[in-house]
């Protein structure tokens, strides 16, 4: 594929709603584009006395987000602000300084939330720390979901009610991407 895109999802949970419509996206990756899930669940807790003497799995999730060119930020809210794990993962890839692997990278971040705010207060959270890192959120169409019934079709896929809705969010994406990357 032209692009590989990292894809990180904020939750570790088996059944989480986050990582099925994270795998649902990467079923509709158009030609050229290549949706790829890095795993964040083997990362130790960032530790600054570790800064050029990372162990194997943080070097390789690095060496992983450091070979693609475009993010997707697939997340849950966790108490109005993004997972832990997930902050865990954007510092361990961001340090030593001046070695971020964020850098330059195009991305866009969406979520599913049971409640109503469909991860907007995450999402605005996790704006915030990909600025200062240089990473060029796509800013339109904002894609908040609340998990409900019929989200997801039997097979995984979209459910009929928002498959109009991710796919024209898919297309602005792949745009942003080809323009950014
Ligand atoms: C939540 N949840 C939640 N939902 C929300 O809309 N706003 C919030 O601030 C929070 N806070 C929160 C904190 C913690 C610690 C947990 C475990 C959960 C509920 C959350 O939306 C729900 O658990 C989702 O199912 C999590 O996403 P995954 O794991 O299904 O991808």
């Amino acid at each position: 594929s032209q692009y590989t895109v990292a894809v990180i999802v904020g939750s570790l949970r088996k059944d989480s709603f986050n990582r099925k419509l994270a795998k649902a996206i990467e079923r509709m990756a158009p030609e050229g584009f290549e949706f790829k899930e890095i795993a964040i669940d083997n990362l130790p807790l960032y530790n600054q006395d570790a800064d050029g003497n990372e162990v194997e799995v943080v070097k390789n999730f690095r060496a992983q987000i450091a070979g693609t060119q475009a993010l997707l930020f697939v997340t849950p809210e966790y108490n109005r602000s993004i997972p832990g794990v997930l902050k865990n993962a954007i510092d361990q890839g961001s340090r030593p300084y001046g070695k971020s692997v964020w850098a330059g990278k195009p991305g866009a971040v969406l979520g599913v939330s049971v409640g109503a705010v469909g991860t907007a207060l995450a999402q605005q959270h996790l704006r915030n720390v990909m600025a200062y890192l240089d990473v060029p959120l796509m800013g339109q169409p904002e894609m908040f979901i609340q998990a409900k019934e019929g989200l997801f079709a039997a097979d995984g896929s979209i459910g009929e009610g928002s498959k109009a809705f991710v796919q024209a969010w898919l297309t602005r994406y792949v745009d942003w991407v080809k323009r950014h990357a």
